[in-house]
């Protein structure tokens, strides 16, 4: 992961966050167009944390995390992904 494309310059994704963040509570618009042409609703929770995408946070997130010492204090507020159910309907 590490960085992810925002029209022609990179970015990191805890930019991406804050960008995502700022808008919707500060500009109050929550679609994002990404230069891929797809929109996407600017959520955490039911964005990037969705069983399309990051659904294991302990996984995905906490690994690298736990690995550079990083411990982002988001989930004070939000919902983390509910993994027990996630890995219930995994099963295909
Ligand atoms: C003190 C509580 C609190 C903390 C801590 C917090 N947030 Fe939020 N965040 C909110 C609230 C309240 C909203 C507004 C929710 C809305 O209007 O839908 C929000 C909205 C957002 C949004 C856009 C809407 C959504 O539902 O996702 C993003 C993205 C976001 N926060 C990211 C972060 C990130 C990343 C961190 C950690 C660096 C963080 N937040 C930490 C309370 C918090
Ligand atoms: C490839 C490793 C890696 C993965 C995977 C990863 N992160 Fe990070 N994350 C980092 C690093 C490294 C930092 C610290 C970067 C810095 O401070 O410049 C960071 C910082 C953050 C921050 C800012 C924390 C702060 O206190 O400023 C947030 C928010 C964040 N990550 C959210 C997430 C979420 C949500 C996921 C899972 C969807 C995730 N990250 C997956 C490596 C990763």
């Amino acid at each position: 992961m590490g960085r992810l494309r925002q029209g022609r310059k990179s970015i990191k994704h805890m930019q991406l966050l804050d960008l995502w963040r700022d808008s919707v509570v500060r500009v109050g618009k929550r679609s994002y167009l990404a230069p891929s042409g797809v929109t996407y609703d600017m959520s955490l929770q039911n964005t990037c944390m969705s069983a399309d995408c990051h659904a294991k946070k302990t996984e995905f997130c906490d690994r690298c995390h736990n690995y550079t010492g990083v411990v982002p204090y988001c989930w004070d507020c939000h919902i983390e992904p509910k993994e027990e159910k996630l890995q219930a309907e995994e099963k295909h």
